[in-house]
Formats: C-alpha cells, structure tokens, sequence
C-alpha cells in the first residue's frame, strides 16, 4: 500500500488510506500480475463464450435435419414418361418441387427454388438439366449439383418412396 493518506475530512486524521486507494487497491509493481490474470480469464471466458456459440450453430442445422416431415402423395409413375417432368409441394403449399424421371428410369425430385436467388428451376430435357432461366443456372438432373452460372449450392432433394405405382415425398435433404 501507498502512503497517500485521506485527506478528505478531519474524520480518521488521516488514518485511513485516500479514497482514491480504494477502488484502486494494487501497487504499481503488482498492475502487470493483475492485468495478465484478468487477460488470462477474460481469454478464458471468451473462449468458453466462442465455444458455447460454435456448439450452438453447430446444433441447429442438426435441429433443422432431424425436423419430420409429413409423408404425401405426389403422384403416379406411369403418369410420368421417362425424360418427362411434374411439379408438385413438398412439405407445404408453398414450397414449389419438381419430380423429374430421368433418362436411367429414376425418378428424383428436388426443390424447385433455385439455390442461387430463389427462381423457379424447369427441366430442360434436351440438356438432362435442371434451369433456372434467370441468370442460366444449371443443375444435374441426378443429383441436383450446380454445374454451370451463379448457383454453388445444390438444389435440396426430396426423399421420395414408391409404393406400387404412386410416388410419396416423405422428407427433404437439404
Ligand atoms: S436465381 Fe437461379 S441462377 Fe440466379
């Protein structure tokens, strides 16, 4: 401790240390040690703070994914030629998808919205593409892979099951 005593009152006679002391009780020599200890838990702290975040983001995709989805009818295989094409709303109303049944006989189905800024994608059978006329956007009809313009993210697929002769969406893989 200092020798700077109060001076504020004639209260202590000066017994006491200055006011000032108080808030500020470490000697100069001791600032370094205190500054390294609060550095220390304040990088603790903070790392304990970016790991909590990290966990968190990191979790909700998983959240997102584990989401159910309703099974639906979408509609019949035979009504759908191989290299023909059917739109169709999966999981609800408003999320536009397509059901393309390609050339190898599969059918895959994907959303229809465009990964790049949101048009509506169409099959374009002569190219096997998915394409979305807005910026030419192209996507592989087998996997929904971007492949040509702006696009760099696939579009999200919809799982889908046949049963005999009728096709349902029962999930969708972003
Ligand atoms: S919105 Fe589809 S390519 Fe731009």
């Amino acid at each position: 401790m200092s020798d700077e005593q109060c001076k504020e009152c004639k209260g202590c006679n000066g017994k006491k240390p200055a006011r000032w002391r108080e808030d500020f009780p470490v000697e100069w020599e001791n600032d370094n040690y205190i500054t390294r200890r609060e550095m220390v838990k304040f990088l603790g702290l903070g790392s304990l703070l970016i790991a909590g975040a990290n966990f968190v983001v990191a979790g909700v995709p998983h959240l997102a994914k584990a989401a159910q989805y309703p099974e639906q009818s979408v509609g019949l295989a035979s009504q759908i030629p191989v290299g023909g094409s059917m739109l169709f709303s999966y999981p609800t109303e408003q999320d536009p998808c397509i059901l393309v049944h390609d050339k190898a006989g599969d059918l895959v189905a994907y959303s229809q919205v465009c990964t790049h800024l949101s048009c509506a994608v169409i099959h374009n059978p002569k190219e096997n593409a998915l394409f979305c006329p807005c910026h030419n956007g192209y996507f592989t009809v087998e996997e929904g892979r971007p492949y040509a313009g702006p696009p760099t993210r696939p579009l999200p697929r919809i799982k889908l099951v046949q049963r005999g002769d009728e096709i349902f969406a029962v999930g969708v893989e972003v």
